[in-house]
This record gives C-alpha cells, structure tokens and sequence, in this order.
C-alpha cells in the first residue's frame, strides 16, 4: 500500500474533477479498509505540489471580475451551483493538502482519520453539484470561477496552525453560515435535487468545522497557548477582512466553535 502523503499527492496532481474525486474516494476506502481492526498504516512524507493540478476549465478570474447573477433566475442559480461546486473541488485539495503537507509534524493517527474522511466527503459534494449542474444542462467548467480559492492554502504553507484557523474555523464554518439560505433559494425554485444535495452538504460540513477546531485546541494543548488569543492573531493575520455577520451560532457551537472566536473578528467589532 502507498503511503497516506503518497496518496495525498495523486490526488493534488490530478487535474479532472471527476478523476480527481474518484481518486479521492478509491484512496479514502484503502486508508479506511487498513485502518480497520486499528491498524496503523503509513503516513509518510511526500512533497504536495504548490498549487494542485486543475482543468483547463473553468476559467479562473478575480472574484470582482466574475459576473454576478440575480439567485431569482434559473441562469443564476446555476451560478450559484457553479460556484459551490468549484469551492468543493478546492475544499478536496484543501484536505489532502494539509495531510501531505504536515504529515512531518508527530499527530495522533486520528488526526489522519478526520482529513481523509473530510476529503472523501468534499469529494461526494463535488459529485452531487456536478450531477445537479448536469441534470440543468450545464457542467463543471461552463462557467468562469473565482481565482485565489487556493490563496489561504498558500498563506499557510508553512504554518500549521494558521491553516487549521482559516481554512476549516473560518472559511468552512462561513458555510455554515449561507448554506441554509442557499437551501432555501432551491426549495422555494422547487428544485428538490440540489436541496437534497445542500442539505448533504449542510450535515457533513459541521464535522469539518469539528475537525478543524478539535485539532486546533490539540495544537493549542500541546504548545501551551490560549487558543482564543492564537485563533485571533492567526486569523488576523492570514485572513484578508473580516467575518460577515449573521453567524449560525447553532451550527458553531455543535462544531466546537464558542462565540468569543468570532464575534471580535467581525465587522461590527
Ligand atoms: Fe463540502
Ligand atoms: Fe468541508
């Protein structure tokens, strides 16, 4: 069997989306079947590429130069789709990338087990939005997607705790945050497909926010620091603006999130 951080890497250097998560999904159930009965199979080392392989298309442009549609019309709700599906597609490069990429520093093998599962899982959201564009008549790549999704990743290359800060605590608990609106966009569009997929989505991605957090305070527990003082300053510092209000205060909590992380780093501060 290939090292995790080996697999890791295939997965980053795969450029088609549906390839890429089936690759995904086949190195997720090998990891899972050898850690069955809980053997501890090899992490390893290997070196991530800088920016995971993509497809040609979508065409990626900066986030002002991506053309708005009203969420009312069909064509617009496609967009929306369109630019999920996309955050998926890096959200699985996000989490292979951070097992290869910090796969020097000593974990708990649970740690492990929480990414791979998050990965697989981004992979299956991917997979539904796909299918859902599709069932439109539409598709992954139809449409221009916003460039510097991987900018976070690149901030946090080299700090570990940065990483888990900003991408699972905040860009992935900000989902939290507009998934249930977007559900309703698509329940009042009678579309019971994509709100099927959404409230997938809306259910896996709470463990994520969990993960990141867990692994967060572990980190935290083991230099000795106050994790809301490290959060601020990490966050602050990684994360260009500030978080958006209303916050899912709800979800936050049920993934380990207490409101004095947020609530400072908001505009209203
Ligand atoms: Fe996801
Ligand atoms: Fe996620």
């Amino acid at each position: 069997m290939k090292s995790l951080a080996q697999m890791a890497v295939e997965v980053l250097s795969t450029a088609d989306g549906r390839a890429k998560t089936a690759l995904s999904h086949a190195h997720a159930a090998a990891w899972r079947a050898a850690r069955t009965g809980g053997a501890r199979p090899e992490v390893g080392t290997a070196q991530p590429p800088l920016h995971p392989a993509r497809p040609a298309k979508p065409e990626l442009l900066k986030p002002r130069d991506v053309p708005r549609r009203k969420p009312s019309s069909p064509e617009g709700r496609i967009a929306m789709l369109h630019a999920v599906a996309h955050i998926e597609l890096n959200a699985v490069d996000l989490h292979w990338d951070i097992i290869a990429r910090f796969a020097d520093v000593p974990l708990p093998i649970g740690f492990f087990d929480d990414w791979v599962k998050a990965a697989d899982e981004e992979s299956k959201h991917f997979n539904l939005l796909c299918d859902c564009l599709e069932a439109h008549g539409s598709f992954y790549g139809a449409l221009p997607a916003h460039a510097g999704m991987w900018q976070a990743a690149e901030d946090t290359k080299d700090d570990f705790m940065g990483r888990l800060a900003v991408v699972p605590m905040v860009l992935e608990a900000r989902g939290l945050d507009v998934t249930p609106g977007m559900i309703e966009i698509f329940r009042k569009a009678g579309d019971s497909q994509v709100v099927d997929a959404l409230e997938v989505i809306y259910a896996e991605e709470v463990h994520h926010v969990a993960y990141g957090s867990k692994w967060f305070h572990f980190l935290c527990g083991r230099h000795d620091l106050d994790p809301v003082v490290v959060f601020h300053k990490l966050v602050r510092g990684y994360f260009h603006g500030s978080l958006k209000p209303p916050f899912n205060e709800e979800k936050r909590a049920e993934a380990g999130i207490p409101p004095d992380f947020y609530w400072p780093l908001s505009e209203t501060r």
